[in-house]
């Protein structure tokens, strides 16, 4: 019986070891039968390399095992590495002036027929890919992704150590901390008809930690939010979370620039230029429409509300009177975009509650084409030419609407067009702060105002005077990191003043009763001694998934979920035993169908 114990892999196997005796483990990548000689691809974590069982060199028997291979049996081998005729080199692989001469084989473990080619130039369903997901594991892209992750957490936590920072884990089993999502809840054996939440992140023990002395903190902190999936989000996820005493923005700034400048340059070989860029929240929202810009590319918003106010266009007139605003965007030399590629970004406006998509294009002819021509007057196009520094060749895309809808149409929509036409250098590395961001955001929906950020973020004291009265201008002291249009990371300086905290839970409409019950053992805690603090969390597979130009997180989770919150290798969430229930005293009640 031959070891499975290797002393090579095989994808690191070079020109330099040829005439050295091998010994290789690991899965059949594909076989190749040309009679007398047997070519089977051997593949490990590192790589690939081919194997050829020749019947003049390996015992009958062994050349018969090479012949019964199949796609993902897992064998091992000994054998001489050679080098290949010139002819015979294969570019594709990175072994591929090599082969090794099969001497001894032993067959470990068969397979079935894969569901999936282990392949990365296979185009297989996501659906399959995550049922089967030991097997898209083995897929070299895979493996990459998920190693260079690891390397990115190791970065990580070489910076923040070599910088003082003691790593505490904080409880899963916890109680809700308010992060804007809904919370998993866990129901208590011991104490029926109580809950445990998990945590949607680690904020209000790192708060404390602070209290207790601890100065320095992080954590890579599996955070949980139960909220709708989308390609960057999943209900569960990783943060590396930092919090710090007796600091200011400047003190978070440049800890997480420097943990940021080790992981570009150990993982990408990528120098960043220190200090990062800073952008103001109410200049990232007049210029692009969006906290998070994404600053590869042009098509800036400008506000013609002061000029287009009263042009005699009643979509203009009426969103200006209604107190709204008049925005546009020059898509520069898009002037040939067809009509159905402009209904269809027209539909993509929608979604962001815009209620149409008039435009003006400026012909090569030097003529103008709008959407609303009968109400074009010369004043009107010369304005929108000025203002918009349209040439021949532009088309010109208008949102008339309430403040917010005009940002957040517009700035959707230059990310789309850029999008669909190509216009994003993806070899750009967008990173940069965007600060002052308000400190409350008027919630439709609970027709209240609440916290932007999270409740425990601070203010800057030269805003008091607009708490009671303008609360929209209060500027927070919270800070996001932002690349390539992707909030990566989030915090703020803290409040750590009982009473602030107290004024902040009254401000947001929590009655003292409630904001006591809730959080209770906070605003206590605040009342021995809270340092002043600060910190930030960001969030690692988002940073993993752009490091790696991934399109969604699941790429860079080994067990990701689903779109409906679901594992469909497990087949997450499922029901559990009627006595497991009993001894939660829990019933469950479905709705009838009907
Ligand atoms: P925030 O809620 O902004 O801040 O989260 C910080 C960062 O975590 C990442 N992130 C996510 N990643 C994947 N899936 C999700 N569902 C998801 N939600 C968030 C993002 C985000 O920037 N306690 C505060 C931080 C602080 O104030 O210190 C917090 O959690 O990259
Ligand atoms: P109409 O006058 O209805 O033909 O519209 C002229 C242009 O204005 C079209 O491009 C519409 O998509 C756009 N439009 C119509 N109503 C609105 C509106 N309420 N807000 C923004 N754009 C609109």
């Amino acid at each position: 019986m031959l070891s499975y114990k290797r002393d090579h892999y095989c994808g690191l196997l070079n020109e330099s070891m040829a005439g050295q005796t091998v010994h290789l483990s690991g899965w059949v990548q594909r076989t190749r039968d040309l009679g007398g000689l047997v070519f089977v691809w051997l593949r490990d974590r590192e790589g690939l390399v081919q194997l050829v069982f020749d019947s003049a060199v390996c015992a009958p028997e062994t050349f018969e095992l090479g012949r019964s291979l199949r796609a993902e049996y897992v064998v091992t081998v000994v054998g001489e590495v050679r080098l290949r005729d010139a002819s015979a080199v294969n570019r594709d692989l990175a072994t591929g002036a090599i082969e090794v001469f099969v001497q001894q084989a032993e067959l470990l473990n068969k397979s079935e027929t894969p569901p999936i080619y282990i392949d990365d130039k296979a185009d297989e369903s996501e659906l399959v890919r995550l049922k089967y997901r030991y097997l898209d594991l083995r897929r070299p892209s895979m493996q990459q992704k998920l190693r260079l992750r690891a390397k990115l957490v190791t970065c990580i936590r070489t910076e923040l150590e070599a910088e003082g920072f003691t790593e505490v884990e904080t409880p899963i089993l916890s109680k809700s901390t308010p992060e804007g999502a809904r919370d998993f809840l866990v129901p208590s054996r011991l104490h029926p008809g109580a809950f445990y939440a998990l945590p949607q992140s680690p904020q209000i023990y790192k708060q404390l930690l602070m209290l207790a002395g601890f100065d320095r903190y992080y954590q890579i902190a599996r955070c949980f939010r139960d909220e709708d999936n989308r390609a960057d989000r999943q209900p569960e996820f990783t943060q590396c979370d930092i919090e710090m005493s007796f600091i200011d923005e400047e003190d978070v700034y440049a800890v997480v620039e420097r943990v940021f400048a080790r992981i570009f340059r150990e993982v990408k070989g990528v120098e960043l230029a220190l200090p990062l860029p800073r952008m103001t929240w109410i200049d990232a929202m007049e210029n692009y429409g969006s906290d998070k810009p994404d600053t590869r590319f042009g098509m800036k918003l400008v506000n013609l509300t002061e000029r287009l106010g009263k042009t005699g266009f009643p979509v203009f007139d009426s969103a200006v009177e209604a107190g709204g605003r008049v925005e546009a965007i020059n898509a520069k030399g898009l002037a040939s975009m067809t009509r159905k590629e402009i209904d269809s970004l027209g539909e993509f406006v929608k979604t962001y509650r815009a209620k149409g998509l008039p435009y003006m294009t400026f012909t090569a002819d030097g003529g103008v084409k709008s959407s609303f021509n009968k109400f074009l007057t010369p004043e009107l196009i010369e304005t929108v030419r000025a203002a918009m520094a349209a040439e021949p060749g532009d088309i010109v895309f208008f949102a008339a609407d309430r403040r917010s809808v005009a940002w957040q149409a517009l700035g959707a929509l230059r990310c789309e067009i850029a999008r669909r036409k190509g216009l994003i250098d993806h070899s750009l590395y967008n990173l940069f702060w965007v600060t002052e961001f308000p400190l409350f955001e008027y919630s439709e929906e609970e027709g209240r105002y609440v916290a932007a950020h999270h409740p425990f973020t601070n203010w800057y004291a030269e805003d008091n005077c607009y708490l009671d009265t303008d609360k929209e201008k209060v500027r927070s002291r919270a800070y996001d990191l932002v690349m390539n249009g992707i909030e990566l990371a989030s915090g703020s300086i803290r409040i750590h003043r009982a009473d602030m905290q107290a004024q902040m839970f009254e401000m947001i409409g929590l009655d003292p009763e409630e904001a006591q019950h809730r959080f209770g053992f906070l605003l206590d805690a605040f009342r021995f001694g809270a340092p002043p603090h600060g910190g930030l969390a960001f969030g690692i597979d988002r940073l993993a998934m752009l490091l790696t130009d991934s399109d969604s997180l699941r790429d860079v989770i080994a067990f990701p979920k689903a779109t409906s919150a679901n594992c469909l290798m497990m087949e997450t969430p499922a029901d559990v035993r009627p006595d497991q229930l009993e001894t939660l005293k829990i019933r469950v009640e479905l709705p009838q169908e009907n």
